[in-house]
């Protein structure tokens, strides 16, 4: 199960966070608020080039993943196998991140997060992520998961599809910034949430991309990237997307830049004529809580995180009714097209290493 936790900000998680910020000199503060200001205005700005939606392909890559797909399942090898074939198609170098743990209810399960990279060897990357497996409920085999989370994975194939002309070309073998999309095994706890029986895969991978060298030689003085975890510039972690209406708060200060650009592509997009209906997605606001996830071994390990999960949750969240049948096709048009501007501006106006981390100078 999920976790929505509103905490006032002087409860551990956000305290920690302050106290690393006050460990900061005045010297490195201005330094941050300068690269968020970079990163947004990287992300940010005027739609220079409005790219068009492949809506067959979104629909096809939904199908595709919208099976029964709890760990160790059938449809949950066959979503993964669909997962790496679709990455591999689309030009990304791809790895499974494989190993079995020992989980309540269910036993030993084989997890595997599935990860695509283009320009591996950059010195840093723009990290997307979502969830593939779906959640186990012992009385629901059918369980679907449908905003939770096939359709932010479909959304994450959709984009780079989308983006494939850019991507596959004048992007391909910059060494400055590296895509990277992330399909997290395991999220869902098997019995009930805790910080053990939940987002499994997400902590194996951030250990092992910590454990590991980076190998890439320090650039700037703003690149101090010793470990394979400290490339990753920002993980943006997608999540109960889907249902009519969402609303997509701001989390994390050190990436309310990042967060705001996407307000503005959204509101060049609806000045444009280009979303459907009246409905604001980005709220220009900062959350006074944090919903726990994938993100949470990432963020232990200094990781800037831009968290896009719908709050409040669909109502159909957890319920046999998070299926194709309740999905609102306008909503998840208008999010692909707002995320894929905003991949393609940051990464179009990527130039030198962003640090947005929180006492890192
Ligand atoms: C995609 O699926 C939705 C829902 O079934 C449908 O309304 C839409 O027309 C489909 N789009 C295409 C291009 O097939
Ligand atoms: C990228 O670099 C490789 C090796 O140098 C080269 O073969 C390939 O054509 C380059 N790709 C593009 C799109 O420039
Ligand atoms: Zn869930």
């Amino acid at each position: 199960m999920w976790k929505m936790e509103l905490v006032p900000k002087s409860l551990p998680l956000i305290w920690g966070l302050f106290c690393l910020c006050l460990l900061s000199t005045d010297s490195a503060h201005a330094q941050q608020q300068q690269q968020q200001a970079r990163a947004q205005a990287q992300a940010g700005g005027n739609i220079a080039s409005p790219w068009s939606d492949d809506e067959a392909h979104s629909n096809r890559t939904l199908d595709s993943i919208l099976v029964p797909r709890v760990v160790g399942s059938r449809g949950h090898q066959q979503v993964r196998d669909y997962l790496v074939q679709s990455l591999n198609g689309l030009g990304f170098q791809t790895e499974v991140d494989e190993f079995k743990q020992r989980v309540p209810v269910l036993g030993e399960l084989t997890f595997g997060n599935v990860v695509g990279t283009i320009n591996p060897r950059a010195q840093n990357f723009l990290a997307l992520a979502c969830h593939y497996d779906s959640k186990y409920f012992p009385n629901d085999p059918g369980f679907v998961g449908a905003t939770d989370s096939a359709v932010p994975c479909a959304i994450l194939l959709n984009t780079a599809k989308t983006l494939s002309s850019y991507l596959t070309k004048e992007f391909r073998n910059r060494s400055d910034v590296g895509l990277m999309l992330i399909f997290f095994d395991g999220e869902e706890a098997f019995k009930e949430w805790t910080n053990a029986d939940s987002v499994y895969g997400s902590k194996h991978l951030a250990s092992k991309l910590a454990r590991t060298p980076s190998g890439v030689q320090a650039g700037g003085q703003a690149q101090l990237a010793s470990r394979n975890i400290d490339r990753i510039e920002v993980l943006v972690l997608l999540d109960l997307i889907g249902a009519r209406n969402p609303k997509f708060s701001s989390f994390y200060e050190n990436t309310h830049g990042l967060h705001s650009s996407l307000v503005q592509i959204e509101k060049s997009l609806r000045a444009a004529g280009r979303l459907e209906g009246n409905n604001n997605m980005f709220l220009n606001r900062l959350s006074g809580g944090f919903v726990d996830d994938d993100h949470r071994p990432f963020l232990e390990e200094n990781v800037p995180i831009l968290h896009l999960v719908a709050t409040p949750f669909p109502d159909t969240w957890h319920t046999p009714r998070d299926n194709a049948a309740n999905l609102h096709w306008p909503s998840i048009r208008n999010f692909n097209r707002v995320f894929r501007n905003f991949v393609y501006e940051y990464l179009v106006r990527h130039t030198a290493p962003i640090n947005l981390r929180f006492y890192r100078t």
